[in-house]
C-alpha cells in the first residue's frame, strides 16, 4: 500500500466500514497486562484499541500520516509514530509481543521478519492476522454490488473484496524465519461483521479503486448503492485467521 495520504474520506470509509478482530486474537500468546506490545501497520486503531486496553504498553507504528492521526484520535495513551516494518524505531529487545493485522502482505518480509526478531525480546510473541472473505453478506447486497460491476477489479475477491485468496505469508519459509521463530500456529476464529447500510456503504467506499474515482463519479455511485440497501442491518461473515509464533530462546542474538 502507498503510504502518500489518500482523500479524507477513504480514511472516515476504512474505519466506519472495516471490521474489526476478534478478543480472542490478543489472548492467543498468553501475554502478561504488564506486557509492551508493539503494533505494526495500525492504520486506524481497529487493533490498537483492543491492545491498549490490555497491556501495559503499546507501541503503534504506521507510515500514513492520515492513518496516525486516526490512531491518536481514537487511541489515547498509545504511542503512535512515524516507521515501517522494515525499519522499526525502537531499540533491541524492547517488546514482548509484535501485532500486525491485515498488512503482513505489504511488508518486505525477509527485511520485515529480522527487524522484528531485533525488537521482540527472546521468547517474545509474534500474531499475524488477516480478516478473509467467508461467504456472502446476508441479507444479499447483490442489486447494490451490480452499481459496482463495472469497475470491479478483475483480481479483487466477490463479493467482498478483502483477503479472499492468497492471503498467507511466503515469510515462514524463508531460511530466516526457520532459525528465528518457533513453530507457527494457526487458528481460525469467525468473526461476523454487523453494519447497517451506512457503514455497509462506508465498507465500499474504503476500496481504493472506489475511494480514488473523482467525486463526480464517486458520490452519485454511493448514493445509488445506499438507495439499495434498504436492510436495517447486515452480516458480513469475515474469518479472521491468524498465525503465531515465539522468537526462538536461543542463546546471544541470531546472525542477521
Ligand atoms: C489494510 S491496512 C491495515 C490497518 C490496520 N492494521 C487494520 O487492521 O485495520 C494496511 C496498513 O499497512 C500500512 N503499511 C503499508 N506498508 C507498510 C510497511 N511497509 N510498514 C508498516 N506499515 C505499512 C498502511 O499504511 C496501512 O495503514
Amino acid at each position: 500500500m502507498a503510504t502518500d495520504e489518500m482523500p479524507d474520506h477513504w480514511y472516515d470509509d476504512y474505519e466506519r466500514g472495516r471490521p474489526g478482530y476478534p478478543e480472542q486474537v490478543v489472548d492467543l500468546a498468553e501475554l502478561a497486562p504488564s506486557a509492551t506490545a508493539l503494533e505494526l501497520a495500525a492504520g486506524t486503531g481497529k487493533l490498537t484499541r483492543q491492545l491498549i486496553s490490555r497491556f501495559a504498553r503499546v507501541v503503534a507504528v504506521e507510515p500514513d500520516p492520515g492513518m496516525r492521526r486516526r490512531l491518536d484520535a481514537g487511541c489515547p495513551g498509545v504511542e503512535a509514530v512515524d516507521g515501517t516494518a522494515e525499519r522499526i524505531p525502537l531499540a533491541d529487545d524492547v517488546v514482548d509481543a509484535v501485532f500486525v493485522a491485515q498488512a503482513f502482505h505489504w511488508f518486505d518480509n525477509e527485511v520485515a521478519l529480522a527487524e522484528i526478531a531485533r525488537v521482540l525480546r527472546p521468547g517474545g510473541a509474534l500474531v499475524v492476522v488477516w480478516n478473509v472473505a467467508n461467504g456472502s453478506v446476508v441479507p444479499s447486497i447483490a442489486a447494490a454490488e451490480e452499481l459496482l460491476a463495472p469497475i470491479w477489479p478483475q483480481d479483487s475477491g466477490f463479493p467482498l473484496d478483502m483477503m479472499s485468496g492468497d492471503w498467507a505469508p511466503t515469510a515462514w519459509n524463508l531460511p530466516f524465519a526457520e532459525r528465528a521463530f518457533e513453530q507457527i500456529h494457526e487458528v481460525r476464529l469467525a468473526n461476523p461483521q454487523t453494519v447497517d447500510a451506512q457503514g455497509l456503504v462506508a465498507y465500499f467506499g474504503s476500496m481504493g479503486w472506489v475511494a480514488n474515482l473523482p467525486d463526480e463519479e464517486r458520490q452519485p455511485l454511493v448514493g445509488a448503492m445506499r438507495s439499495r440497501l434498504t436492510a436495517a442491518e447486515y452480516v458480513l461473515p469475515w474469518q479472521t485467521r491468524v498465525q503465531w509464533t515465539r522468537l526462538l530462546n536461543g542463546t546471544g542474538r541470531l546472525a542477521r
